[in-house]
């Protein structure tokens, strides 16, 4: 359903934040794209959606390319990032309706697509109080909710969990079996390793904006003769670092580890 084709971002002159990225993702798939911060992840997620241009290649979904319809990729993605906030005036059911409207569906549609999301997210005993009184993990369903107004058969997600404390990320993790069960074709960015190979299907892992191994965790761990997914960043970080500074290493590793 995604399609990633040779995409590539170079900013200014020479930061190539992501370099001939090719990849697939399929309905009910879940697709992690890790690695360290810097990787390209976001970069790559901006692109799909059109709000950055690429140097070069192509994203589609369903045959839509971003760079002739970039207005029809938007109704096809939902998106969840990590520093979405709400506006804090309105009630969730009039933030859900609101995006709704946006999104063009009719008030009558609109209505009933908050019926629907508060739910299965869960909203409804909060449904009808100002955001700014929600507790955190209430304030987190309705800003995932808000992604899926519309009902986009893509959803990206990036760095769902960052800041979150357990219940927090339960909350991500129920969503995205959620997501996987009503057939989305999925793409979570992070950088939380352990995390993401207790709920993706698939992993690519991007490091310096590469594609360096992709495949399940089986397989990686058959082509990489390394246990977990840390474990297949730090080979990946000692491999690459043959030429380079070990001050480099030291720093990537960090970055890795970063949990
Ligand atoms: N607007 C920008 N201008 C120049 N360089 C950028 C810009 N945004 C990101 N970069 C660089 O591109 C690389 C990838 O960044 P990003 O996609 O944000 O990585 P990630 O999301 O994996 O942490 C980094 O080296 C970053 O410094
Ligand atoms: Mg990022």
């Amino acid at each position: 359903m995604i399609e990633l084709s040779q995409l590539t971002k170079v900013y200014g002159e020479d930061v190539v934040a992501v370099d001939q990225l090719s990849l697939a993702v399929g309905q009910g798939e879940v697709y992690g794209l890790l690695g360290p911060n810097g990787a390209g992840k976001t970069t790559t997620l901006r692109m799909i959606l059109g709000l950055l241009q690429p140097t070069s290649g192509e994203a589609t979904i369903l045959g839509c390319r971003v760079s002739t319809d970039p207005l029809r990729m938007k109704q096809l993605i939902g998106l969840v990032s990590a520093s979405a906030g709400l506006y804090q005036w309105l009630t969730p059911r009039e933030l859900l309706q609101y995006f709704a409207i946006g999104f063009g569906l009719s008030l009558e549609q609109a209505f009933q697509r908050t019926r629907e999301l508060a739910e299965v997210m869960e909203l409804e005993r909060f449904l009808d109080r100002r955001c700014a009184t929600l507790s955190t993990g209430q304030a987190q369903r309705v800003n995932l909710a808000r992604a899926l107004v519309h009902d986009p058969p893509v959803v990206l997600l990036d760095e769902p969990t960052r800041g979150l404390d357990v219940v927090g990320a339960k909350i991500v993790f129920d969503y995205v079996q959620l997501l996987r069960q009503s057939n989305k074709a999925i793409i979570v960015c992070t950088h939380q390793l352990e995390e993401a190979e207790r709920f993706c299907d698939r992993f690519g892992l991007l490091y310096r904006g590469k594609l360096r191994y992709e495949g399940t965790l089986a397989e990686l761990r058959a082509s990489t003769g390394q246990p977990s997914l840390v474990d297949i960043f730090l080979k990946l970080l000692r491999d690459d670092g043959s030429g380079n500074g070990s001050s480099n290493i030291d720093s990537a590793k960090e970055a890795v580890l970063a949990q």
